[in-house]
């Protein structure tokens, strides 16, 4: 056990100290993701280049599974930029996180504000000339322009030496969201794969527990194994509902509606082994219970268990996007 950097730097990765003393374990259950990751990233360094998109609920350790691959990429650059919830996005906001190092003449054309399609030529050239592996942190929040710009790379990447790693929660896109055209491209292309980042197992849980005096099962059972929720509540010595739990659950119910903040709270005090389902037979209009299940919605949604499953490597049996080289 050891303390390691919380925060993801942006720009060129560094990683920095914990602002407060959070007790950290090592990456627990991640071999198969990890292992993905690499074998795409010699790929790229033998100039067939790709994208790999981590997706997974909020909390469930998508940005640790990406800074600790980062962090072993010693054979090329690494820069790491983040979308950001911002009401007002920052258009192309992770490649300006990125632009020093990413250097002229890409700095130079995103400081004059050049348009779209020749910043695109100007990233396209210079990561086939150099091995990069650009990480792009909570893609849910990306503008438009970020989209463009993942879709267009997407295609284009074999012909590279880097690896684009983009991240996203996947319980937080409506049917509209404007990441749906990306995801319908990964999901077609032989030269992208998305990596689903599933929750921790009883077994992680236990892992994360150590020798504390806290009851693995029953933490597995509160936070159906969502890392964020088991360490909170293991840096806490157990406590069920620290503040930090408490401000994401809020956050996250800020964005709802009032028809979902209705049904979340009535989920809430629902007894244990209720089912959304019922909730959603006895609503009305669209569905709210896809708005207003946050990420480890313990016993109230009545599952008691982790959702989604690992598949590294997963993809869609749609048809083939054709590369562009
Ligand atoms: N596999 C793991 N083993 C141990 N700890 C983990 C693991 N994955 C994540 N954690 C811890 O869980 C917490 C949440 O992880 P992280 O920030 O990576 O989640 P995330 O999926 O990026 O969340 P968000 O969607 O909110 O950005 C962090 O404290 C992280 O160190
Ligand atoms: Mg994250």
């Amino acid at each position: 056990m050891h303390l390691t950097a919380a925060t993801a730097p942006i720009g060129t990765f560094r990683p920095i100290m914990w602002s407060r003393t959070v007790i950290a374990v090592d990456l627990l259950e991640r071999d198969d993701q990890l292992l993905c990751l690499r074998r795409a990233w010699d790929d790229a360094l033998g100039g067939s280049g790709s994208t790999v998109l981590l997706a997974g609920e909020s909390g469930v350790g998508k940005a640790r599974l990406a800074r600790v691959f980062a962090d072993g990429v010693d054979d090329g650059q690494v820069l790491w930029g983040v979308c950001d919830p911002l009401g007002v996005p920052r258009p192309l906001g992770p490649l300006h996180d990125v632009a020093a190092d990413l250097g002229d003449p890409v700095a130079r054309s995103l400081a004059a504000g050049a348009p779209l399609h020749a910043i695109c030529d100007e990233l396209l050239r210079l990561l086939r000339e150099r091995s990069v592996l650009l990480v792009v942190d909570d893609l849910q929040w990306a503008d438009e322009a970020t989209v463009d710009l993942l879709r267009f790379l997407l295609r284009r990447m074999p012909g590279t030496r880097s690896l684009v790693l983009a991240t996203y929660r996947d319980d937080e896109l409506d049917h509209q969201h404007a990441l749906r055209g990306l995801l319908g491209d990964v999901a077609r292309s032989p030269a992208a794969t998305r990596l689903d980042v599933a929750p921790l197992s009883l077994e992680g849980v236990t892992a994360m527990v150590g020798a504390r005096d806290i009851d693995p099962a029953r933490l597995h059972r509160l936070t159906r194994g969502n890392s964020f929720f088991v360490t909170e509540i293991v840096t806490q010595g157990g406590e069920v509902l620290p503040p930090t739990v408490r401000d994401a659950v809020l956050a996250r119910a800020a964005g709802l509606d009032a028809v979902a903040r209705d049904l979340a709270e009535l989920v809430a005090c629902a007894p244990p082994g209720s089912r959304t389902g019922c909730c959603r037979r006895s609503g009305s209009g669209a569905d709210p219970c896809a708005r207003s299940t946050p990420p480890g919605s313990w016993s109230a949604t009545g599952g008691g268990s982790p959702t989604g499953t690992t598949s590294a490597g997963s993809r869609s049996p749609t048809p083939s996007l054709p590369a562009v080289t």
